[in-house]
């Protein structure tokens, strides 16, 4: 029962989307309709800049951290700290007070791993940084960071791997749009204007 209500917590919490209201407050356009149509910090820094889109990323891990470290300090048993995590990310993807169109879920699900470990946390960072540093593609640099969690997560706690896998499987799907641009060469560089 308060795995449930916590669960509904984390996905209402999730629905928040921050680039939507961040891009409202800084009076740009609604990142759903304008760049990639992705309500995401990427698409907020092709918008709007750096200060924007830090602010979408802060609040986006937030999104994804509190609700975990809510339920794991409300002792909930390590197994349902995956569908909290899972809960959060959904509410990302589909929020209920968006018209269920969001985001891709990068951020939160980095968030929601967070409280794995702070180990976790810098490999993924590292991992994300290398490829984006390497290939300028935000998209493919998620896309390898959540394909290594899985892995990551079996080194460091096995238990979070099966629910770190659906949330990886969660995100690439998200990124089909990305992929299909990617191989046809037409996906956008971070810093660099679109052609
Ligand atoms: O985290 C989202 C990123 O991987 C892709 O964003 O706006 O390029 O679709 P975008």
């Amino acid at each position: 029962m308060l795995v449930s209500l916590i669960c509904i917590c984390a996905y209402l919490i999730g629905s928040i989307s921050s680039a939507v209201l961040v891009c409202q407050v800084f009076g740009l356009p609604d990142p759903r309709f304008a760049g990639s149509n992705n309500p995401g910090a990427t698409n907020v820094l092709r918008l709007g800049g750096k200060v924007p889109a830090v602010l979408v990323l802060i609040f986006d891990i937030l999104k994804g951290t509190i609700p975990v470290w809510g339920a794991y300090f409300l002792q909930i048993e390590p197994v349902w700290l995956g569908a909290v995590a899972v809960a959060a990310c959904l509410g990302h993807i589909y929020p209920i007070f968006f018209h269920f169109n969001g985001g891709k879920a990068v951020a939160t699900a980095f968030g929601a791993l967070l409280p794995i470990g702070l180990s976790l946390g810098g490999m993924l960072i590292a991992t994300w940084l290398c490829v984006l540093w390497l290939t300028r593609y935000a998209s493919l640099a998620a896309i390898v960071t959540v394909t290594a969690a899985p892995i990551y997560t079996w080194l460091i706690k096995p238990i979070y791997t099966i629910p770190v896998s659906f949330l990886t499987a969660l995100i690439i799907f998200r990124h089909r749009s990305n992929i299909a641009r990617l191989l046809k060469g037409q996906e956008p560089k971070i810093g660099k204007k679109k052609s």
